[in-house]
C-alpha cells in the first residue's frame, strides 16, 4: 500500500504537491474547470493541517517561445483562488530567486502556485525527460511531496518522477480515489460486466482490449474504431476512417471473442465530415463514397439492451463525431440509459470525460477519471511511474 498525505503531519511543513491543472484553455480562458475542482480535496486538507502548500502543475506542451504564452498558469491560479476562496500567490517562474522568496515568506495555510513546469522544456527537455539537477533542485524547496496529478502519472517528469525520488512522498486524495476506482474494472468481481470502446483508433485501444477483453463480458464497440472491426469482419464500410494496420489484431479479437464482441448493426453517415446529406444505412449496404460517423437508431438500442442488464459498466471513447451535433446521438443516446441503469458505472478521461460532464451526465456517474492517457494505461493493467515511485506504507 502507498502512504498518502493522511500518513505524514504537515504542519508548518513546505509540502509539493503535484496536481494536474492541465486544462482546456480559449484565449486565457479555461474552459473546463473540473479537473481544478478535482483537486480541491487534497489541497484544502493540506491547508486545514498548517502545510505550506506548493503546487506545481505542467500545462500543455512547450516547445517554443510562442508556446509560453499560451500556457501561462496565472488564469489557473485566479479560478483556484476563487474556488478556494482564499489568495493563490502565483509565481511566474519554475526556478531561482523569485521562487525561493516566495516559499520563504509563506506561513501556516498559505497556497503558492509555481509557473508551468513545462517551461522547463523550451531549452532541453528538462521537465519532460526528468532531468535529475531539475527534480533535485524542486525538491530542495520542500519537505513533503504527495503525487495528486493522475492525469500526469503515466509520465515519468521531473516534477512528479524526479521530486519523489529526493523527498518522503504520498498519494493525495485524488489519486487514490482513481487508482481505487478504476482498479474495479481490472478485476472481474462484478457481472455482467460490459465495456464501452470508441474512438478513433484501434491502436489506442489494443492494450485495453487485450487486458479487459478476457475479464468483460460483453464489449460494445463504436467510433470510428468500429469500422475497422466491420472492415475486418468482410464488410464493405467504403470510406469510412480504417486503421490498417490493426485490421489482423482486429480479426483475431473477433475470432477470440465473438460471443462477446458486439458491433454496430446501422451507422450514421455523411459523404464527408460535415453535416451534409447525413443519412442513417444497414451496416452491409453504406452507399458509395459514405463515411460512417455514428452509430445508428437500432445499435444504440442494442447497446442499451446490453447496459440495461449490466452491473458493471466502463466506458472509454466516445461512440460518434461528436463534436458535430449531427453525429453525437449515439454518445448521447447511451449517456441517457446509463443515467438509470443501476451499475457501477466508469468512465475514462480524455473526450468521454469531457462530453459526460458538458452534457451533463456527471451525478450520475459512479466515477469519471481525469486521466486520458493514465486512465487507458491503468486499465491495460500496465504501472504507471508517477504512483509507482510513491513510498510504501511502513509494513506493520
Ligand atoms: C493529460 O491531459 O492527459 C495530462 O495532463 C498529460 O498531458 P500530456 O499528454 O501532455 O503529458
Amino acid at each position: 500500500m502507498k502512504k498518502t498525505i493522511e500518513d505524514f503531519n504537515l504542519k508548518n511543513k513546505r509540502v509539493l504537491i503535484r496536481v494536474d491543472f492541465n486544462v482546456p484553455m480559449q484565449e486565457g480562458h479555461i474552459t473546463d474547470d473540473n479537473r481544478i475542482k478535482e483537486s480541491l480535496r487534497t489541497i484544502q486538507y493540506a491547508i486545514e493541517n498548517g502545510a505550506k502548500v506548493i503546487l506545481f502543475s505542467h500545462l500543455g506542451r512547450v516547445k517554443e517561445e510562442s508556446d509560453l504564452e499560451k500556457n501561462d498558469l496565472q488564469p489557473v491560479a485566479i479560478r483556484l483562488s476563487e474556488l478556494l476562496k482564499k489568495e493563490v500567490t502565483f509565481v511566474e517562474s519554475t526556478r531561482g530567486p523569485i521562487v525561493e522568496a516566495a516559499i520563504q515568506n509563506m506561513k501556516e495555510g498559505d497556497v503558492v502556485l509555481i509557473q508551468n513546469t513545462r517551461y522547463e522544456d523550451l531549452y532541453g527537455k528538462l521537465e519532460s525527460s526528468n532531468d535529475e539537477e531539475l527534480g533535485s533542485y524542486w525538491a530542495s524547496l520542500g519537505d513533503i511531496f504527495i503525487n495528486d496529478a493522475f492525469g500526469t502519472s503515466h509520465r515519468a517528469h521531473a516534477s512528479n518522477v524526479g521530486i519523489a525520488s529526493h523527498l518522503p512522498s504520498g498519494l493525495g486524495f485524488l489519486v487514490e480515489k482513481e487508482v481505487e476506482q478504476l482498479s474495479i474494472a481490472l478485476h472481474n468481481e462484478i457481472h455482467p460486466y460490459t465495456v464501452i470502446l470508441g474512438g478513433a483508433k484501434v491502436s489506442d485501444k489494443v492494450g485495453v482490449l487485450a487486458s479487459l477483453g478476457e475479464k468483460a463480458d460483453y464489449i460494445l464497440i463504436g467510433g470510428a474504431m468500429a469500422y475497422t472491426f466491420l472492415k475486418a469482419k468482410g464488410i464493405d464500410v467504403k470510406n469510412s476512417l480504417v486503421d490498417t494496420d490493426s485490421l489482423s489484431f482486429c480479426k483475431d479479437m473477433l475470432e477470440k471473442y465473438k460471443d462477446k464482441i458486439i458491433l454496430p448493426v446501422d451507422s450514421v453517415n455523411a459523404k464527408e465530415i460535415a453535416e451534409v446529406e447525413v443519412h442513417i444505412c444497414e451496416i452491409d449496404s453504406f452507399l458509395d463514397k459514405d463515411i460512417g460517423l455514428d452509430i445508428g437508431p437500432k445499435t444504440i438500442q442494442l447497446f442499451q439492451e446490453y447496459l440495461q442488464k449490466s452491473k458493471l459498466i466502463v466506458w472509454n471513447g466516445t461512440l460518434g463525431y461528436a463534436e458535430l451535433e449531427s453525429f453525437s446521438h449515439g454518445t448521447k443516446s447511451i449517456l441517457d440509459r446509463l443515467k438509470d441503469v443501476d451499475a457501477v458505472k466508469i468512465i475514462g478521461g480524455g473526450d468521454t470525460a469531457a462530453s459526460v460532464i458538458s452534457l451533463g451526465y456527471k451525478d450520475y456517474m459512479t466515477h469519471i477519471s481525469t486521466g486520458g492517457g493514465a486512465s487507458l494505461e491503468l486499465l491495460e493493467g500496465k504501472e504507471l511511474p508517477g504512483i509507482s515511485i510513491i513510498e510504501e506504507k511502513d509494513a506493520e
